[in-house]
C-alpha cells in the first residue's frame, strides 16, 4: 500500500514534466493542409504521404469523416488503433489533425440493420446504401448510433494533443419526409403555435380549405414552391429542419464537449449561400465557422467568392475557415476545368484576405476506387507530386513566413449586408420575376460598396448593428418584429439603413404585413411602396445623382413625411411608374433611412453606392486598385496588413498611398508594386 502511495506520488509529481515534454508547440497561426484519407491507404504509405505533406509546409489534415465503417466495423466492435497512430505520426511531421465525425457515411451493417435510418426523400422512396448522406437526420435510432461512435472517438482523441478540431458530419444537405419525421414536425408546430386556432389565424388556412382541426393532418410540402403549401407551412418546414440539424449537432457535440480537454473547437464544412437550411441557427452552436470553396469551371470569379467568404466570416463575425478547395479541379461540373497556374496561389491569399486563417485541399491523394477517381489532387495515383504540388509549396512557405504577421490580425468593416435565409426562401418560392435573385441583388450592392471600402461584413439581420455606419438590407422580404425594432433603433441611434426592391414585405409567418412595403419601417421611412411591378423591357430613371435604366423590377414609391427627400424618378417607363419617385431617403437625426425601389446596372450601381458611402460618412479607402485587382485589409496591434490580388488578365501596377513593407519579397519598403498576372503582394502598413 505503501509503496503505491510513493509511486503514486512520484507519478503526480512527474505528471506536468512528462506532460510538458510531450506537448507538441501551438499549431501555426496561419494553415495550409489538406483532407486525409489514411484508412484508404496501407499503413507503410502513410510516412511517404505524411512527409510529402510536411516538404509542402503543411501543418493541417482532415481525417475521419467518412471513416465509419473502418472505425465501427460491425456494430459495438471498435477500432480506433489505426486512426491514433495516423494522427500521432501525422503530429511527428509537425501536422495537427482536425477529426471528422463519420456520420455522413453510415456503414452497410448499420443501415441493413436499421432501415429506419434511411431517409425517404421527396418521391416517396427510401435512399440505398452506396453514396453518402443517405441518413434520415431527425431519426432517433441513427442519432443513438451516432452518438455512440462520437463517444468513442472524443474518448480516444478528446485529450489527444494533435487533434485541435473537431468537424461534425460533412456537408449536411439532405432531409427526410418519412412518418416519424412527419410527426416531430407536428409537435414543433405545437410548440410554436400553441393551438390550432393559431395556426390557422396565421397560415390564414381558410384560403382553398387549407384550416386544420388536428395536428396529425399537417403534411410535409414536399416539392419546394408554393405549388407544394401555403408560406406560412413552407417557411416553418424549412425553419423545422434549422433547429433539427441544430440538435443532429448537439447529439454530437454534447458527448464529445465533456470529453475533450476544451482546446478543441468545433466546426462544420458548410457550402457558400447553400440555402436549405438558415445557417445562422446551426452556427450558433459551432466555435468556428469552415466552407468548402470550388470553382467547377476553373475560373476565379473573386468577387462572388469574396461574398462567400464574407458570409462565412459573418456566422461566428470572427475570422474562419477554408475546409475544402479544389487542388486544380472538380469532378462534379459539366466540364471540370482546373485552375491555372498561379491561380491556386492567388485564391489561397484571396482567402487569407477576407479572414480564412486556414486553406485545406480536398484532397492529398485520389482513391483508387471510389466515385471522385478524377477530382484534383495533389499527389497522383502513382503516389508521386503532380504538377501542382510546386505551387502548393509555395503557398505552404508563404503562410508558414506571414503566419506571424497575420496572427490576431482581422477584418473590420464600417459597412455591413444583411442576409436572411426566410427572405431568401420567401422570394425563392413566389418569385413573381424568374429574373429576380436575392443572391445577385446582394453582389449589386456587394460589388461597388467593397470596391471602394475593401472590406463588408455580411450578417444576419439579428445581430448588433451598432457598430456599423451603413447598413444595406437587399431584398429583406420578411421582417420579424424584433428585427424591425432593431432596424429603427439602429437608424434612431445615427445609423444608415438601406432597404431595395421587395423589403419589409413579410411578416415572422411569410404573411402579408398588415401595412404597404417596408411595413413596420413604413412610418420611420415616411414614405412606402404604393405598387411593385415586375419589368420586361428597361425603363428610364433620372435625378441630379443619375440619368440610367432600371431593369426586372419597379416599384412606385411615394413620400408621406415633409422631409423624406425624392433622390431618383422613373422617367417614361410601364405607365404606372412613369414620373413617380424610384429611390427616397430621409434623414433621421444623424442616420438615414433610403428606399431604393428598382434594380440598376453596374456603372449606376457604383454612383448610387458612392452616394450611400457619402451620406453615411464613410471613407473610401486610399490604396486604390484598378479593376480586376482586389484589395483587403487585416487589422492588428499597431499595423494594418494589406493583401493584393492581381485577378485580371494582364500585369497591373498598384501606387501606394504610403510607404509600406513587401512582405513577400525581402521585406523592403515600398511606394508601388507590379503585380502579374495571379500576383499577390501581402504588404505591412504600421500604425
Ligand atoms: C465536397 C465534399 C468532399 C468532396 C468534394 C469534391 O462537397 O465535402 O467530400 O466530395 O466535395 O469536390
Amino acid at each position: 500500500m505503501k509503496n503505491a502511495a510513493i509511486v503514486t506520488a512520484a507519478l503526480l509529481f512527474l505528471a506536468p514534466f512528462v506532460h510538458a515534454q510531450t506537448t507538441p508547440p501551438a499549431p501555426p497561426p496561419l494553415l495550409l493542409g489538406s483532407a486525409w484519407y489514411p484508412e484508404q491507404w496501407p499503413e507503410s504509405r502513410w510516412e511517404s504521404d505524411l512527409t510529402l505533406m510536411q516538404q509542402a509546409h503543411l501543418h493541417v489534415v482532415r481525417v475521419g469523416e467518412f471513416a465509419w465503417s473502418s472505425l465501427e466495423p460491425s456494430e459495438g466492435k471498435f477500432d480506433l488503433d489505426w486512426l491514433e497512430r495516423a494522427i500521432n505520426l501525422a503530429g511527428k511531421h509537425g501536422i495537427y489533425t482536425v477529426l471528422g465525425t463519420p456520420t455522413a457515411t453510415p456503414p452497410a451493417w448499420l443501415t441493413t440493420r436499421y432501415p429506419e435510418t434511411l431517409r425517404i426523400d421527396e418521391n416517396g422512396h427510401r435512399d440505398e446504401h452506396g453514396n453518402r448522406l443517405q441518413y434520415n437526420w431527425s431519426n432517433p435510432k441513427y442519432r443513438e448510433l451516432s452518438r455512440i461512435i462520437a463517444t468513442k472517438l472524443a474518448e480516444r482523441f478528446g485529450h489527444n494533443p494533435y487533434v485541435i478540431g473537431w468537424q461534425i458530419d460533412n456537408e449536411i444537405s439532405q432531409t427526410s419526409t418519412d412518418e416519424g419525421t412527419q410527426k416531430q414536425f407536428q409537435s414543433w408546430l405545437q410548440s410554436r403555435y400553441g393551438t390550432l386556432d393559431n395556426l390557422n389565424a396565421r397560415w390564414t388556412t381558410a384560403y382553398w380549405s387549407e384550416s386544420y382541426s388536428d395536428w396529425s393532418q399537417i403534411p410535409i410540402p414536399k416539392h419546394g414552391g408554393v405549388d407544394s403549401g401555403n408560406p406560412g407551412l413552407l417557411l416553418c418546414w424549412r425553419e423545422f429542419i434549422s433547429d433539427t440539424w441544430r440538435s443532429y449537432f448537439l447529439n454530437q457535440i454534447d458527448v464529445i464537449r465533456p470529453l475533450s480537454d476544451g482546446r478543441q473547437f468545433f466546426t462544420t464544412n458548410t457550402m457558400g449561400f447553400f440555402q436549405y437550411y438558415d445557417h445562422y441557427v446551426t452556427e450558433a452552436i459551432l466555435d468556428l465557422a469552415a466552407w468548402d470553396d470550388y470553382m467547377p469551371d476553373g475560373k476565379v470569379d473573386f468577387i462572388g467568392n469574396g461574398m462567400e467568404h464574407d458570409l462565412a466570416r459573418g456566422f461566428k463575425r470572427k475570422n474562419f475557415w477554408v475546409m475544402e478547395t479544389q487542388p486544380g479541379n472538380v469532378n462534379w461540373s459539366s466540364v471540370n476545368v482546373a485552375l491555372a497556374p498561379g491561380d491556386e496561389r492567388a485564391l489561397a491569399w484571396h482567402d487569407v484576405a477576407h479572414g480564412a486563417d486556414a486553406v485545406n485541399f480536398w484532397q492529398w491523394r485520389s482513391a483508387r476506387n471510389g466515385q471522385e477517381q478524377y477530382h484534383g489532387t495533389i499527389l497522383g495515383a502513382d503516389g508521386t507530386p503532380l504538377p501542382l504540388y510546386p505551387e502548393i509549396q509555395q503557398i505552404g512557405a508563404e503562410f508558414e513566413k506571414l503566419g506571424p504577421l497575420l496572427a490576431d490580425t482581422h477584418v473590420v468593416s464600417e459597412v455591413a449586408l444583411l442576409h436572411s435565409y426566410e427572405s431568401r426562401w420567401a422570394i425563392e418560392w413566389q418569385p413573381q420575376s424568374n429574373k429576380f435573385d436575392p443572391l445577385e441583388e446582394m453582389r449589386r450592392y456587394y460589388a461597388p460598396l467593397r470596391r471602394r471600402v475593401q472590406s463588408v461584413d455580411i450578417v444576419s439581420p439579428d445581430v448588433d448593428l451598432s457598430g456599423y455606419k451603413l447598413v444595406v438590407a437587399p431584398a429583406l422580404n420578411l421582417i420579424t418584429e424584433s428585427q424591425a425594432q432593431a432596424l429603427i433603433a439602429y437608424v434612431k441611434g445615427g445609423g444608415n439603413l438601406v432597404l431595395t426592391p421587395r423589403s419589409g414585405m413579410k411578416d415572422a409567418d411569410n404573411a402579408l404585413q398588415p401595412e404597404r412595403q417596408p411595413g413596420p419601417l413604413a412610418s420611420l421611412l415616411g414614405g412606402r411602396v404604393e405598387q411593385f411591378y415586375a419589368l420586361a423591357a428597361p425603363v428610364a430613371v433620372n435625378g441630379e445623382l443619375l440619368q440610367t435604366q432600371a431593369t426586372t423590377w419597379g416599384e412606385l414609391l411615394s413620400t408621406s413625411a415633409p422631409d423624406t427627400k425624392v433622390v431618383l424618378r422613373y422617367g417614361k417607363a410601364n405607365g404606372w411608374l412613369d414620373g413617380k419617385p424610384a429611390v427616397i431617403t430621409r434623414r433621421v437625426g444623424k442616420g438615414s433611412i433610403t428606399y431604393i425601389g428598382t434594380i440598376f446596372d453596374a456603372a449606376a450601381m457604383q454612383v448610387l453606392a458612392d452616394w450611400l458611402l457619402k451620406q453615411a460618412n464613410v471613407a473610401a479607402a486610399s490604396l486604390i486598385v484598378p479593376d480586376g485587382v482586389e484589395a483587403s485589409v487585416r487589422y492588428g496591434k499597431d499595423k494594418a496588413v494589406h493583401i493584393i490580388v492581381n485577378f485580371s488578365e494582364r500585369e497591373q501596377t498598384v501606387h501606394l498611398p504610403t510607404a509600406m513593407i513587401d512582405e513577400l519579397n525581402q521585406g523592403r519598403s515600398i511606394r508601388e508594386v507590379t503585380l502579374p498576372v495571379s500576383g499577390v503582394a501581402v504588404l505591412r502598413e504600421s500604425r
